[in-house]
């Protein structure tokens, strides 16, 4: 069993969007895979998702209603093997919780990907609809990349 932890500043709108993304992959490729998903912040402690990323997944074919928001623990470092966040301000503040056993858990989520300057999954919070798209885009295709490289690789 792999256990991945998705990160973002309130886990509301990305990191809830990659939850959901890598739990349909795991389940529709049979994955041995339990993936969660926390923010850095305590804005949004159990709170339901970004109505604009619950209705992005819809659109995609998956469901995130049930998700609730919490916020990174320290025990997180050690109960996770993979801690994939979505921006360098995420890094900043997971690493930050880290020793030097379970710091090499800690990526940038686009690490993943092939694109040399995109580094980062914007934050949609403030922005319009296309944002959601955007980030959808940009997930999906880091997650493939993901279990590629670390569950098959
Ligand atoms: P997220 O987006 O980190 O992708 O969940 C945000 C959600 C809420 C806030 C900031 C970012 N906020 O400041 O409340």
């Amino acid at each position: 069993m792999m256990k991945v932890l998705m990160v973002c500043l309130g886990n509301i709108c990305r990191s809830p969007l990659a939850e959901g993304i890598l739990r349909k992959k795991a389940a529709e490729q049979n994955l041995n895979i339990e993936v969660d998903s926390c923010g850095t912040a305590g804005y949004h402690i159990g709170e339901p998702a970004d109505i604009r990323s619950i209705n992005k997944a819809e659109e995609h074919g998956f469901d995130i209603n049930d998700l609730r928001g919490r916020q990174l623990e320290n025990s997180d470092l050690d109960e996770f093997d993979h801690i994939l966040v979505m921006d360098k301000s995420n890094y900043q503040n997971t690493i930050a919780l880290a020793n030097e056993s379970n710091q090499q858990k800690v990526k940038l989520i686009l690490s993943y990907t092939n694109s040399n300057h995109i580094k980062e999954v914007p934050d949609p919070y403030y922005g319009g609809a296309d944002g959601f798209e955007n980030v959808y885009q940009l997930l999906d295709n880091a997650i493939d990349q993901f279990i590629e490289q670390e569950y098959h690789g």
